[in-house]
């Protein structure tokens, strides 16, 4: 799939997910974890480059409180528990957004994780954790001014971004059927074709991605051509 190398997900609809099944908001997180370890090694095995996933944006910490620590617990612990997932299908972890919000364990973890999977060549998944994309423009022209840097400023912005060296991304699927894009890869998905998938996130399967792939593929993209 040489024409697919970045694919970015919003994995959304935990909550509804949930509410569906008579059970809390936090149980739909969970399932999630399922969705987002099924679809990660199914992007390793169809050799798509760089997969980015939406895990908790900026915006998500005025969630209520309790929400918000259950997902800081959760995010430590699938660390910790995916870890043997990285490491038996070759994949490279990373993580994008301002991690300096979260704790020191949890920044170390997620270090170690992005350094003991820096060789993997199977595919790169991309975790956004404190992510949003006005904010990761904001965080690399503030290192630019910083550094008093000159030049094309388009290419300066590009380097300093939490994706520096990553290819635009090419498709942005979004779950659980809302039409926005909620703050995510603002400057990468300048040219993504854009894709709206009714499925909440715990259902989502890889063959509804591979659905959505395979009609990736008959558009014509033009980035800004004729
Ligand atoms: C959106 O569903 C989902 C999130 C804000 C969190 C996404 C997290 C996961 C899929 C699990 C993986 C997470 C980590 C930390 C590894 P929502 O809660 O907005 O659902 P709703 O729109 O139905 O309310």
């Amino acid at each position: 799939m040489n024409n697919l190398a970045h694919l970015a997900i919003i994995m959304d609809g935990n909550g509804r997910w949930a509410k569906l099944q008579g059970k809390p908001r936090t149980h739909g997180h969970q399932q999630g974890i399922n969705a987002l370890r099924n679809i990660t090694i199914w992007c390793a095995k169809e050799h798509i480059a760089y997969l980015t996933l939406y895990a908790f944006s900026t915006e998500n910490w005025s969630r209520p409180k309790t929400e918000v620590e259950f997902l800081m617990r959760m995010l430590k612990k699938y660390l910790v528990q995916e870890r043997p997932t990285y490491l038996e299908h070759k994949i490279r972890f990373k993580a994008i957004g301002n991690l300096k919000k979260f704790s020191p364990t949890l920044q170390k973890t997620i270090l170690n994780l992005e350094q003991e999977t820096a060789t993997h060549t199977a595919l790169t998944q991309v975790l956004a954790l404190n992510y949003g994309g006005r904010d990761e423009i904001a965080r690399a022209c503030g290192r630019i001014l910083e550094r008093g840097l000159k030049g094309d400023l388009q290419e300066l912005i590009g380097a300093h971004l939490d994706t520096a060296g990553l290819p635009d991304v090419d498709l942005l699927v979004r779950t659980g059927g809302e039409m926005r894009l909620s703050n995510f890869l603002l400057w990468q998905s300048s040219y993504a074709e854009l894709f709206f998938s009714p499925v909440l996130w715990p259902d989502f399967t890889p063959e509804h991605l591979a659905q959505i792939i395979a009609s990736f593929n008959q558009r014509q993209r033009k980035f800004g051509k004729v």
